[in-house]
């Protein structure tokens, strides 16, 4: 992007030809001979053949399991409609696990963030910042100005946000600041009727294009709000259909309207914003009889209607992960209601809370890979207090036992973000199925069931801990005071006893550990874990001295059992990618961490700037 007079030069470069212009918005378009029927997406067969009943063994209940060969033909499919990966920009909203962000990094994909912590998710997962877009209807303006200038793409809601980023570039201006590198897009409301093939009860809910709906600007205002720009110009146009669309005429009628609202606007300002980002929303099937175009259909009706004047980019978050993660569950009692049987798993609707909001019912399979029956006298219930937390109202479970193994299939997206912490529960963590057929751990099993719940209020509250201060004097509190904290545990040592490194951001260290505790205290885990963080990221990132500061900024830690200190000690150390923090400033780091095993598990966030002082 840049200021007025440098857009005016790159219009003058690049003529706008009369014929390219339109006159009047909106028109109504038609989408003359578009099949409607056409080639169908299907249910995934890779989570077919898993061993349940060894991963259930090996890692327990509540695990989701995201298949990186299925994510990564998914992306392919969509990169031979875009052209380029850089234009898939996947949803971070959709499912925000590490894994799933790294692997679509390092494929070259681009993230479409709502909010400054998806920004910098997108960040440590390895996005470098040109491949990152913010988009909200609540965006921060400061968040939007330094992504912007630090080459970014950040996508105008409403007319007074793009007023308000005009007024961030004139003082900028005046600053004599250099103008922001990144591309602004515009949100469109589309004028046009976007609908669904056929109506649901929960159309109304995901349709994002509804004329009568919180986003974007109308587009019988867009030109007047570009042209009313003084210091930035436009560089493309966006809208997203809605979640789950069950056919391809309105992307193409999308795409159409953006070029057309383009044309017009160049006709108004003499500069064509070259960008149409034509947002997510190709549904994918939650039964067999789910009806939803494949990637390749939707190619193949879109790509001899677009405007190759224009670089397209797609957004889909169902259609890129929702096939590519499973939910790994188990039976935990089986019981008769009335004289009808219900089955309940431990898995249920603080996961999946699309069976909620929307009636959608997942695939579920039983221990042997075959798919649980859809209609039955049986019910497979979840574990939740609340009658709506149902996985299948009508199956048969005859051939499930407690103890069994059940996969709830297709919930890659729109599950683990939108996880409840209902009746206290946590999600058990990730595990990758690699592209070459091993698994690993990606997300640790999260804490205790009352967790969350104990970290949402403050106790002591009502037994009045607010009542008037009084002072203590010290001399009492001395009795109390633990002697090994205030003195005895300056005297742990450590030393490293081997390293291994495993690929390029994992590390595993042996230390012999002096403490007069006999175990690893929790300040000496800090400690431990924290140098083998600072050594295993300036390795990882070349340096072979430490020569700048490096600072934890934030710290989570569970220890579950003593660490004896009369055996080696080994740490485990697995970094996210270095994100920057911005455009020239210190940069951030995830660090996961495990101490002996599984005994003691956490995680770190660190910052270091290599500008910084030698120390
Ligand atoms: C702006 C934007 N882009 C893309 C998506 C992804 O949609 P879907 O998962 O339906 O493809 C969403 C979802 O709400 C969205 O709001």
């Amino acid at each position: 992007m840049s200021s007025r007079t440098r857009a005016r030069m790159k219009s003058a470069t690049a003529p706008v030809s009369r014929s390219m212009l339109l006159a009047a918005v909106p028109v109504e378009l038609e989408a003359p001979g578009l099949a409607s029927e056409c080639a169908s997406a299907t249910i995934e067969t890779w989570s077919r053949t898993l061993p349940l009943r060894d991963l259930l063994a090996e890692h327990g209940s509540n695990v989701w399991i995201i298949a990186e060969a299925q994510l990564r033909a998914n992306l392919a499919a969509w990169t031979r409609l875009a052209g380029t990966a850089a234009r898939i920009l996947y949803p971070v909203k959709a499912n925000p696990s590490p894994a799933i962000l790294e692997i679509l990094a390092s494929a070259g994909a681009s993230a479409e963030c709502a909010s400054p912590a998806e920004i910098l998710l997108a960040r440590l997962a390895g996005f470098t910042d040109d491949r990152i877009a913010y988009n909200s209807p609540a965006a921060d303006l400061a968040t939007a100005w330094k992504l912007l200038a630090s080459g970014g793409t950040v996508v105008a809601d409403s007319c007074e946000f793009l007023t308000a980023l005009d007024e961030r570039a004139a003082a900028a201006d005046a600053a004599g600041q250099p103008s922001p590198h990144g591309r602004l897009l515009v949100r469109v409301n589309p004028s046009i009727d976007i609908r669904y093939r056929k109506a649901e009860s929960w159309s109304d809910l995901t349709s994002h294009a509804k004329k009568s709906g919180k986003f974007g600007i109308p587009s019988e205002e867009i030109v007047d709000a570009v042209s009313r720009l003084v210091h930035l110009k436009v560089d493309g146009l966006h809208a997203h259909v809605g979640t789950q669309m069950d056919h391809v005429e309105p992307f193409v009628l999308l795409a159409a309207h953006l070029a057309q609202l383009a044309r017009a606007i160049a006709a108004r300002t003499g500069v064509l914003p070259t960008i149409l980002d034509l947002g997510g929303g190709l549904g994918i099937p939650f039964a067999e009889k789910d009806r939803f175009p494949s990637i390749d259909a939707l190619g193949d009706a879109l790509l001899p209607a677009l405007d190759p004047r224009f670089e397209h980019w797609f957004e889909p978050g169902h259609a890129l992960v929702g096939d590519a993660v499973a939910l790994l569950g188990s039976i935990v009692a089986v019981k008769s209601v009335r004289g009808k049987r219900w089955t309940i798993a431990d898995v249920g609707t603080d996961q999946l809370a699309k069976i909620t909001l929307l009636s959608w019912h997942h695939p579920v399979l039983g221990p042997d890979g075959e798919a649980l029956a859809t209609d039955g006298d049986d019910s497979l219930g979840g574990p939740l207090c609340f009658s709506g937390d149902t996985l299948l109202p009508a199956t048969d479970t005859s051939r499930l036992a407690v103890g069994d193994p059940i996969l709830v299939q297709h919930t890659g997206a729109y599950c683990a973000s939108l996880a409840s912490t209902f009746n206290g529960r946590r999600a058990g963590g990730a595990l990758l199925l690699r592209a070459d057929g091993s698994i690993v751990r990606t997300s640790p099993r999260a804490g205790g069931l009352d967790e969350p719940l104990a970290r949402g209020y403050e106790w002591g509250s009502a037994t009045g801990s607010r009542a008037a201060r009084q002072t203590i004097a010290i001399d009492t509190l001395m009795p109390l005071s633990s002697k090994v904290l205030r003195e005895d545990l300056c005297e742990e040592r450590f030393s490293y006893l081997a390293a291994r490194s495993e690929g390029t951001h994992a590390f595993e260290f042996d230390f012999a550990v002096a403490s007069p505790v006999g175990f690893v205290s929790m300040p000496l885990a800090i400690r431990l874990a924290g140098d083998a963080a600072i050594v295993s990221t300036l390795r990882m990132l070349g340096y072979t001295t430490k020569a700048f500061p490096v600072w934890g900024t934030s710290l989570d830690l569970r220890m579950g059992a003593q660490i004896p200190t009369d055996r080696p000690v080994t740490v485990r150390i697995e970094l996210s990618h270095a994100a920057r923090r911005d455009g020239a400033g210190s940069r951030r780091l995830a660090v996961r961490f495990t101490i002996g095993g599984d005994a003691a598990t956490g995680s770190f966030e660190i910052m270091f700037d290599e500008r910084g002082a030698g120390c």
